[in-house]
């Protein structure tokens, strides 16, 4: 009962730090992040709460303006390589993560590394970052032309869900002249070795 309270307060505070930060449309778009994170979640036998709980978080710094991104990267020692020095917004994963661990006392390790690696993805992200990951794609307000197959997707197979995501988010880039960030190029790329692995076991 205890832990329930606990928890139950953890997940308010977190809204209300998010409703802080953001504008209504992009707290909105918190929500039903955080909704369609819990629902996978409990799709695939993870923990619903701590699902939600990264999803409340990871757009919060998505409102920090450019020199606040990189002076805060400084201060607490982000990576920051020349795709970030370009476009700092690329920071607000990370930062949102610092900035929760410091304000929420959020110190649970994956949610951290969920919010973090929400815009680029990581190899070897774990099953919590994937959920949050794939539901900032297909919460119900994105609209887009293969969404509707993600979203059954996203129920059956979470790295394969990630991958075509990710795919798609490359080639979107590419079409559009934009490079692709390295760590997404890397989590693609593991995805794709480990979708190799996958299939070679089942064929034995
Ligand atoms: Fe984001
Ligand atoms: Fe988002």
């Amino acid at each position: 009962m205890e832990d329930h309270a606990k928890t139950h307060t953890k997940l308010e505070n977190a809204e209300a730090f998010a409703r802080s930060r953001l504008s209504e449309g992009r707290f909105d778009h918190t929500s039903r992040v955080a909704d369609t994170a819990a629902d996978l979640a409990r799709v695939h036998g993870l923990d619903e709460d701590r699902a939600r709980l990264s999803a409340l978080i990871h757009d919060a710094a998505r409102e920090t303006g450019r020199e606040e991104f990189l002076s805060l990267a400084q201060e607490w020692n982000l990576p920051v390589g020349e795709p970030e020095r370009q476009s700092p917004k690329l920071l607000h994963g990370p930062v949102a993560a610092e900035v929760a661990r410091r304000e929420l006392g959020v110190d649970d390790e994956e949610v951290l590394e969920a919010v973090r690696a929400h815009t680029t993805g990581k190899p070897g992200m774990g099953p919590l970052a994937l959920v949050l990951y794939v539901a900032d794609k297909i919460e119900p307000a994105r609209d887009y032309p293969s969404v509707g197959r993600l979203r059954r997707l996203a129920r059956e197979d979470l790295n394969r869900v990630a991958l075509e995501s990710l795919r798609q988010a490359i080639a979107h880039n590419e079409a559009r002249g934009k490079a692709t960030h390295p760590a997404s190029r890397k989590t693609l790329d593991w995805l794709e070795t480990d979708r190799t692995t996958q299939s070679r076991i089942e064929q034995e």
